[in-house]
C-alpha cells in the first residue's frame, strides 16, 4: 500500500547522498513493490532535479516497476542461453495463458509475469524466479503449477 508519509521519510533518509536517485528508488520499489507517480515530485525536490530528470531515470531502469505487484511475481529470463533452450516459446506460452503483456498483471491480481536478463542459472536454462526464488530448467508442466500456486 503506498503511503506517502513513509514516501517522504524514505527519500529524506537519503537526500544527504551524493547521486541518491537510484538508491531512493530501490528503497522505495523495496518498501512498496512500486514507484507511484507521486513520489517523482518528492524526489525531484528532495534532490534537486527536475520533475523530468526523475522521471527519466524510472523508466530507463526497467526494474522499477510504476505499478503494484500482483500477490506474486514470476521473472522469466530473456538473455541469451535462456533464449537457446526455448525460453521464448514458453514465455509465449504463458503471457497468452494468463492473457497479459511482459510487466502485465492478471486481471485476478494473482501474478505479474516480468522480464529479467541472464540470472545467472544459464546451466540450467530456461531459468526463472518466483517471488525471488530460482526456477531452473522450466517447463510448460512447472509454469502450469507456479500458475496454480499463485491463486492459492
Ligand atoms: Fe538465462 Fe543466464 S541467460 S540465466
Amino acid at each position: 500500500q503506498w503511503d506517502i508519509a513513509r514516501a517522504s521519510e524514505i527519500v529524506e533518509a537519503h537526500t544527504h547522498r551524493d547521486g541518491a536517485a537510484l538508491p531512493v528508488l530501490h528503497a522505495l520499489q523495496e518498501e512498496f513493490g512500486f514507484v507511484a507517480d507521486e513520489a517523482i515530485p518528492l524526489i525531484a525536490s528532495a534532490l534537486n532535479l527536475s520533475r523530468a530528470e526523475v522521471r527519466g531515470i524510472v523508466t530507463f531502469y526497467h526494474d522499477f516497476r510504476r505499478q503494484p505487484p500482483g500477490r506474486h511475481v514470476l521473472k522469466l529470463c530473456r538473455a541469451e542461453a535462456c533464449q537457446s533452450m526455448g525460453a521464448p516459446r514458453l514465455a509465449r506460452q504463458i503471457l497468452e495463458q494468463e492473457g497479459v503483456d511482459w510487466g502485465g498483471t492478471t486481471a485476478d491480481g494473482a501474478l505479474t509475469i516480468e522480464a529479467v536478463y541472464c540470472l545467472g542459472l544459464c546451466v540450467c536454462a530456461p531459468a526463472a524466479l518466483y517471488d525471488g526464488e530460482p526456477v531452473a530448467r522450466l517447463d510448460a508442466t512447472t509454469l502450469a503449477t507456479l500458475s496454480r500456486e499463485a491463486r492459492q
